[in-house]
């Protein structure tokens, strides 16, 4: 009995004294106040960004959260966010990364999980000059234009049964789908569903492994926050072990088809084995590092898609004016014998509206990822410790009432009336993060959730389930780092083009 309640006692001191080092040492932001050992975890509400755009009010647009005992700075407003991500973006440019992350990532041998430092500029190139280059991107819209359009097939299908005649129907299936399709065949190459929409064998094992990583990654331990306890976590290592032993397996296996495949027809295709395989050389990646990237590719560009247009659609259904207006300019530049492509998307400014007040209000990754301190740096006249994290609330910004008229209507003339850029120059509109860790897949991100938007507004009309009135429809986020509709997102489709403009345009191989 005595030992423990000595341990503890040495816990209590240490972070006390801990705490009173910084206190003397550094002017931190304000914020909460921390307990010993669990810091403010015990106060946070489920959804953080809800909970800390509300301590914003209290505490003012930058302060303090501990993590257990990991200090977090937030900031909550377009001055501050331009001093983390422009005036001090490279002394706040490395990552935080917990244990199941460090494990995935290899310690950050991938991009997003790399601190800043040589591995990461090279990989960063890479991905700029050559796998996000708009030649690339172009290259690969014959992907995003068949999922685009197997999706709104399958929608088709659906809602034509006769008993399914006037039921709404839950787009995150449909949306989820078509991401997993589009992003998986992006990096690994492949179509993991044939054409009678059965999900093959080695999709199935991919599927089970994006499942379980899931399942690991959103396990809450309170060894993430108290280090010196992660000992006691060895059926959780041992489980993230199996999982990293599988996805390696998986990965491999398909960088081995590719190679083969390329030795016998000499062609080298679009997609991001491809590129990373021929590049490895070059680049003097490890094996670790292009399955890294590989996988980095789907954890940030599957649910990011489908949790943005699910969101989109929520306030399109909520909305009948705009999605009229939608349709109108639709019916106008595309008209209703054909369907529309990418190269619609520039002559169709109010549905380029349409997406910019989605991502304003609803950014799926809405306090970006974590970035942490190289060494102290000041911002807003606070001390941020060196090692400390910073976290960007873009939610927020997005909601600012001092920067945006009636925040919370969905309106999306207002970027008609001030055009605001939302790649990272303005820092009142951050959803895809801002300077040099910026996110690198947004112009494909842009053309996609706008793509889907188009489509589903041309081919559609949407209202909400019968009974169900708009003002009720649930429009809370989930608990999570990216925020999905807390109750998945009901909707009625009345198709209103011919029949054979519903049909699949499938790419072949690209
Ligand atoms: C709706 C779509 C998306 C949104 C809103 C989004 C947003 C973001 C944000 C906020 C960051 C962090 C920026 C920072 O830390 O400062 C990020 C990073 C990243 N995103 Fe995206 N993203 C989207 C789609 C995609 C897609 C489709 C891909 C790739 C296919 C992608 C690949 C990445 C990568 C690799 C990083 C890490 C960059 C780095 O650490 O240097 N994202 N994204």
């Amino acid at each position: 009995m005595a030992l423990p309640l000595l341990i503890l006692f040495a816990l209590f001191s240490l972070f006390i004294l801990f705490k009173l080092y910084q206190r003397f040492r550094f002017k931190l932001p304000p914020g909460p106040r921390p307990l010993p050992i669990v810091g403010n975890l015990y106060d946070l509400k489920p959804v953080l960004v809800r909970c800390f755009t509300e301590w914003s009010q209290i505490y003012g647009p930058i302060f303090s959260v501990y993590l257990g005992s990991h200090l977090t700075i937030v900031v909550n407003s377009a001055e501050l966010a331009k001093e983390v991500l422009k005036d001090n973006d490279q002394q706040l440019a490395n990552r935080n990364r917990t244990r199941q992350i460090a494990k995935f990532s290899k310690n950050g041998m991938d991009l997003i999980w790399s601190d800043y430092g040589p591995h990461y500029v090279k990989v960063r190139k890479l991905c700029t000059l050559e796998l996000f280059s708009m030649k690339r991107i172009e290259g690969l819209r014959p992907i995003r234009e068949d999922e685009v359009t197997a999706m709104v097939e399958s929608i088709y299908k659906d809602c034509v049964k006769p008993e399914n005649k006037g039921n709404a129907l839950v787009l995150r299936e449909y949306l989820g789908m078509m991401a997993f399709l589009h992003i998986t065949r992006l990096t690994f190459g492949k179509r993991f569903m044939d054409d009678n929409g059965v999900i093959d064998g080695q999709g199935e094992e991919l599927k089970f492994i994006l499942n379980n990583g899931i399942k690991l990654g959103t396990k809450k331990s309170f060894a993430e926050f108290l280090p010196w306890l992660r000992f006691l976590f060895k059926a959780e290592n041992a489980a993230l072990e199996e999982h990293d032993a599988l996805a390696d397996g998986f990965t491999k296996k398909i960088m081995e088809e590719h190679t083969t495949a390329r030795k016998k027809t000499g062609n080298t295709k679009n997609h991001f084995v491809d590129a990373l395989l021929t590049l490895q050389k070059q680049y003097d990646l490890s094996d670790d590092s292009v399955i890294g990237l590989l996988w980095d590719m789907i954890s940030a560009g599957m649910d990011t898609t489908t949790i943005t247009v699910e969101w989109g659609m929520a306030e399109l259904v909520r909305n009948p004016r705009v999605q009229k207006k939608v349709q109108e300019e639709l019916e106008r530049v595309v008209g209703n014998d054909r369907i529309m492509t990418e190269a619609d998307i520039p002559n169709l400014p109010y549905l380029q509206s349409v997406t910019k007040e989605c991502f304003r209000m609803h950014p799926p990754t809405p306090l970006m990822l974590p970035h942490k301190a190289v060494t102290n740096v000041k911002i807003g006249g606070y001390d941020i410790p060196k090692g400390a994290t910073v976290s960007v609330n873009v939610w927020a910004l997005g909601r600012d009432p001092k920067v945006w008229k009636n925040p919370l209507e969905f309106r999306p003339e207002r970027f008609q009336e001030n055009d605001i850029d939302m790649k990272g120059t303005d820092y009142r509109f951050l959803p895809f993060g801002s300077g040099r860790r910026i996110c690198p897949g947004a112009q494909l991100a842009i053309n996609l959730v706008t793509s889907m938007l188009g489509h589903m507004m041309h081919h559609f009309d949407w209202t909400p389930p019968a009974g169900m009135r708009p003002e009720d429809m649930d429009m809370m986020e989930q608990p999570g780092t990216v925020t999905y509709m807390r109750t998945p997102l009901k909707g009625v489709p009345k198709p209103r083009l011919s029949g054979d403009l519903f049909r699949r345009v499938a790419a072949g191989t690209v």
